[in-house]
């Protein structure tokens, strides 16, 4: 086990990729503190899991827009497991909608969220961790955030700005023997992503098409390379993004041109 005694913080974890990564985390060895800012019972369900794998959980719910809300959530963990190695900032929403037409209210909401959650419980968290001159702290982006998507202009905005974020704090308290690092994943299978496949909102084949390696990712996918980051494994690996995209964001081909390839 990679994470044997660590503490970790995982934000956004009653489902989707938080709720995969809380789970793999636990299956390392960490004790897991789950955040959500409504969907309490679904966590207490996630934190039964993980005690289930022998490891401590407990439960912690904190709007992460709410600064003081994210200082308590960040004072109860000390209080209740001592310290936090790990802080993942995973808690996220979506925010579609014509640029044109998008309301200030949805825009502000998804910056506040999504890129200055990511600056309050990088700041709680990361005050603990200076103390003691140990941590991980590991963002959850998106290929968003690398390549333009139309109408995700808050959504992608909100993830460029975590991964430079990401470079600032790496750079800022690596001195610290903080490692802060962020993963941009590409098209996962979560319940969101299955319920809009369903709907028709996706079609599931011209996704896989579009990916190199054929299909999308599962959530799973987007954990293991959290457990890589939160390991001693990546001491040395400061400020960095690591694309979990099975190839979506190297690809700049197009799928009708291979017909044509001996031209
Ligand atoms: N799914 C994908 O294909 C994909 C691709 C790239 C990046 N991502 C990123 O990966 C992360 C997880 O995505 P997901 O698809 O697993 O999301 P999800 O299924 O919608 O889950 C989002 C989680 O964040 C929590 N959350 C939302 N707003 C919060 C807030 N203000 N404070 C605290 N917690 C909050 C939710 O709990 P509550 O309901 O209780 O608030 C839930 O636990 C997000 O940052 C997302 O942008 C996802």
């Amino acid at each position: 086990m990679r994470l044997t005694d660590k503490v970790a913080l995982v934000t956004g974890a009653s489902r989707g990729i938080g709720q995969a990564i809380a789970l793999a985390l636990a299956r390392e060895g960490a004790d897991v503190a789950l955040n959500c800012s409504t969907s309490v019972k679904a966590a207490e369900e996630v934190a039964q899991e993980i005690k289930k794998l022998g490891q401590r959980a407990m439960v912690v719910q904190a709007d992460v827009a709410d600064k003081a809300a994210v200082d308590e959530m960040v004072k109860k963990v000390v209080a209740e497991f001592g310290r936090i190695d790990i802080l993942v900032n995973n808690a996220g929403m979506s925010v579609v909608g014509a640029s044109s037409e998008l309301e200030e209210e949805r825009w502000r909401r998804g910056i506040d969220v999504m890129l200055t959650g990511v600056f309050f419980c990088s700041q709680a968290a990361g005050k603990e961790m200076i103390k003691r001159r140990s941590g991980k702290i590991i963002n959850i982006a998106s290929v968003n955030g690398i390549g333009a998507f139309p109408e995700r202009a808050c959504y992608g905005s909100a993830k460029a700005g975590v991964i430079q974020l990401t470079r600032t704090l790496g750079c800022e308290w690596a001195k610290y023997n903080i490692n802060v690092n962020a993963i941009a994943p590409g098209y996962i299978k979560t319940r969101l992503v299955t319920y809009l496949l369903a709907k028709g909102a996706y079609d599931e084949k011209e996704l896989a098409n579009r990916t190199p390696a054929g299909r999308l990712g599962e959530c799973e996918e987007v954990a293991d390379a959290t457990v890589f980051l939160a390991s001693e494994e990546s001491k040395y690996i400061v400020g960095q993004t690591i694309v979990v995209d099975g190839g979506w964001s190297a690809y700049m081909y197009l799928e009708s041109w291979l017909e044509k390839s001996d031209l």
